[in-house]
């Protein structure tokens, strides 16, 4: 284990704790042995590639300020998690805080940046708290503030607490939200490493990414990339297991598990006498997969091949007793209220496809239904952010994989899985 490694149960890793398992000696190293490009091309070398959904190389936004650009320059932890079935960041923060604090120091002083921020969901208030509480430790300890190890390198670190809206996890709109304005995402390029918080260059990264960074200095970035099983992958992954397992949590793998590991080995396999129908690779915004599908390699690379995608890695698992029209209204209810309602493809969009899916689980849809799905599906494509495209993965899927079982809500007139006497909706 690497970055769970000081994880223990009910409470978090102290600092002393941090230090005792070789806590801030990257940023010991980096600050004295290494220069700042030497620390990018340690982590593009690593084949880091971020943990917030797109698995975009880390090394090469780095490398996306310049060391003439403007200054102060930003860098940004994404703490937002609102991915549903997703609570990795949580649970790393909760464990081990200084790991992350850490990682925004190193990745700091790779682009120069003077101030770090790290955007927390109020639903995480608890850890907003731990997180002030141990700044303020790490600033007296001379490891956030000026001059840090007398290095000659200052960074402070804030902590901003989210209006709580999931759009507000989309780096665009974050940067918008930390500056107070309406948090809908922003038009790229200009990429935020150019133009971010107040037009400066600013660095935005997961907060699993950024606990990565102390790992591949203190170790080096062939260590890291041979922690994967396979060979497109780098490093471990915080795996969320969620559903209708037997013990559902979240796993530190290398990366590249083959998802049947993650859910029968690691999860415990389906509960008591069920049997698998589908699951979420990575969170709502993924495609279903189907049982016939489960020897993939979780990885960035794994998936695309096939057609879906890794985003959090978060693993959520239905059983047969599950209705997939009520599994996949259930995330376009969550998508349709969390459009930040700036563009009319999602905002109208998402709505209409509620509509039908409630129609078909009611009873009162017609034949024609599954086709105006699609091109529902279709139009949401054309929202202006990856929002609305990432709604229409797992709704195109339930048209794809279970059009049998939706044509059977509209013969039946509702929901065929529905026990007698019970309450529709
Ligand atoms: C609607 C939406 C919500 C997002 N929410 C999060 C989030 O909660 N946390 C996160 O790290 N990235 C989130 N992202 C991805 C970010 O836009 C960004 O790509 C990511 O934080 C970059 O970090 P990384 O390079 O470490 O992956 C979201 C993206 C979209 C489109
Ligand atoms: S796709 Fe949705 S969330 Fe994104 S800008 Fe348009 S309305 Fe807002």
């Amino acid at each position: 284990m690497v970055l769970l490694r000081n994880r223990k149960p009910g409470r978090i890793a102290t600092l002393e704790e941090y230090k005792a398992s070789g806590g801030y000696k990257a940023l010991e190293r980096a600050l004295r042995e290494l220069s700042p490009g030497d620390v990018c091309a340690m982590v593009l070398e690593s084949g880091l590639q971020g943990r917030g959904g797109a698995g975009f190389p880390a090394g090469r936004k780095w490398m996306g300020i310049a060391p003439d650009a403007p200054k102060p320059r930003y860098l940004i932890a994404n703490a937002d998690e609102m991915e549903p079935g997703t609570f990795k960041d949580r649970v790393l923060l909760h464990a081990d805080p200084h790991q992350v604090l850490e990682g925004m120091l190193i990745a700091g002083y790779a682009v120069g940046a003077s101030q770090g921020i790290i955007f927390v969901r109020p639903a995480y208030g608890r850890i907003a708290e731990i997180l002030e509480r141990e700044v303020e430790l790490a600033r007296r300890a001379n490891l956030v503030g000026p001059n840090i190890l007398s290095s000659g390198f200052s960074m402070d670190i804030k902590v901003h607490r989210s209006g709580g809206r999931y759009i507000c996890g989309e780096g665009t709109a974050q940067i918008n939200a930390i500056m107070g304005l309406r948090p809908h995402p922003r038009e790229t390029p200009p990429r935020t490493t150019e133009k971010g918080l107040w037009s400066l260059p600013t660095l935005l990264h997961n907060v699993e990414t950024l606990a990565c960074v102390p790992h591949i200095i203190a170790n080096g970035p062939e260590w890291f990339k041979g922690l994967s099983r396979s060979p497109s992958g780098s490093g471990t992954k915080l795996y969320c297991v969620s559903g209708a397992v037997s013990r559902p949590g979240c796993y530190e793998l290398p990366m590249g598990t083959p998802l049947r590991e993650i859910i029968y080995q690691h999860g415990g396999g389906l509960r008591q006498g069920r049997h698998l129908k589908a699951c979420l690779p990575g969170g709502a915004s993924t495609r279903f997969l189907s049982p016939e599908e489960l020897d993939v390699e979780m990885d960035f690379e794994g998936l695309r091949r096939i057609g879906n995608r890794l985003g959090t890695g978060a693993v959520i698992v239905l059983d047969d007793r599950t209705c997939m029209v009520k599994a996949t209204l259930n995330l376009i209810r969550f998508f349709s209220r969390e459009s930040c309602g700036w563009c009319t493809p999602c905002r109208e969009g998402l709505n209409f496809a509620r509509e039908l899916l409630e129609r078909l689980e009611e009873g009162s849809a017609s034949f024609d239904y599954p086709e105006i799905l699609r091109e529902t599906a279709r139009g949401l494509c054309n929202a202006y952010c990856p929002l609305a495209p990432g709604a229409a993965q797992p709704l195109e899927s339930l048209l794809d994989l279970f059009a049998e079982e939706v044509m059977d809500h509209i013969k039946k007139g509702g929901c065929p899985m529905k026990q007698p006497g019970q309450q529709r909706g």
